[in-house]
């Protein structure tokens, strides 16, 4: 099926933009049947962002009386880790930032991109190209907390830590839960978002005095969630936006042997 043009030109420069085919993944509901539906969108500018370009077509289904794609989108800076979807069998597009950080110039004039959901069990399709994360929510819930004193912040020297650790934990801290590398992953392994969690904890003196639970509770609740195994091939690592790397992996693994070795065990 192919829905008709839609026009979003380049006004300051008097340019034309691109011509693209769009075959996106139309499903309406959780348990309904999806399938590719293809649109033409016609004069996009370069600089516009993936996501601006789906508000081009949406403003033209719109127009026409169709429903407009569903997507999820929140901050388009990057940050929130809403957004987020396979371009092209790629988790996120072509570039290693968040969807709404994926520029047009990235792209031809004249090509066909597929954009489908992410694909996973754990995150079943809400509609269209909108999935439920919220096994993320109850991974974090499971151990992603610290204990601390509430009244104000203590002083930010009397805590030394290892200029190293502080660095890893900002590293891993840097996670913002968008699910690319599950969707990346043959597996749909959720361990480097746990892993990435555990580690900005676990290096932190704030962080000690739940590690061991912290780290046998969260594993436990992604296996609840039907995440898939590791097993160490690291596409998640080469999608993630933030760069977050397999050491946190072998990270999370080495609190895991430890916690267990101490006597530590899931909740339930
Ligand atoms: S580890 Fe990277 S890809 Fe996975 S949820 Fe965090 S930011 Fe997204
Ligand atoms: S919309 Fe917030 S990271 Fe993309």
């Amino acid at each position: 099926m192919t829905h008709g043009a839609t026009r979003a030109g380049d006004e300051q420069t008097g340019k034309r933009g691109m011509n693209l085919t769009l075959r996106i993944w139309r499903q309406k509901g959780p348990s309904v049947k999806g399938k590719m539906v293809t649109y033409k969108v016609t004069d996009i500018s370069p600089d516009m962002s993936f996501l601006e370009m789906l508000d081009v077509l949406n403003e033209q289904l719109i127009l026409q009386g169709d429903d407009p794609v569903a997507f999820d989108h929140d901050c388009r800076e990057g940050i929130c880790g809403m957004c987020g979807v396979m371009i092209n069998g790629q988790a996120h597009g072509p570039q290693q930032t968040t969807t709404c950080q994926l520029h047009m110039r990235s792209f031809k004039d004249g090509d066909s991109i597929d954009i489908e959901p992410w694909r996973a069990t754990a995150f079943p399709v809400i509609k269209d190209l909108a999935v439920d994360r919220r096994a993320f929510d109850r991974i974090i819930q499971a151990g992603g907390y610290i204990s601390v004193p509430t009244g104000t912040a203590p002083e930010a020297h009397a805590t030394p830590v290892p200029k190293a650790d502080s660095d890893a934990a900002f590293d891993a801290a840097t996670c913002i839960g968008c699910g690319a590398c599950v969707a990346a992953c043959p597996n749909a392994s959720s361990m480097l978002f746990t892993a990435a969690k555990v580690t900005h904890l676990g290096l932190m003196p704030q962080g000690q005095p739940e590690r061991n639970d912290r780290v046998v509770n969260m594993v436990a609740q992604q296996d609840l969630e039907g995440f898939g195994g590791c097993t160490n091939i690291g596409e998640c690592s080469a999608a993630c936006p933030k760069g977050i790397s397999m050491e946190t992996i072998s990270r999370l693994n080495h609190d895991l042997l430890g916690a267990l070795r101490a006597g530590a065990r899931p909740k339930s």
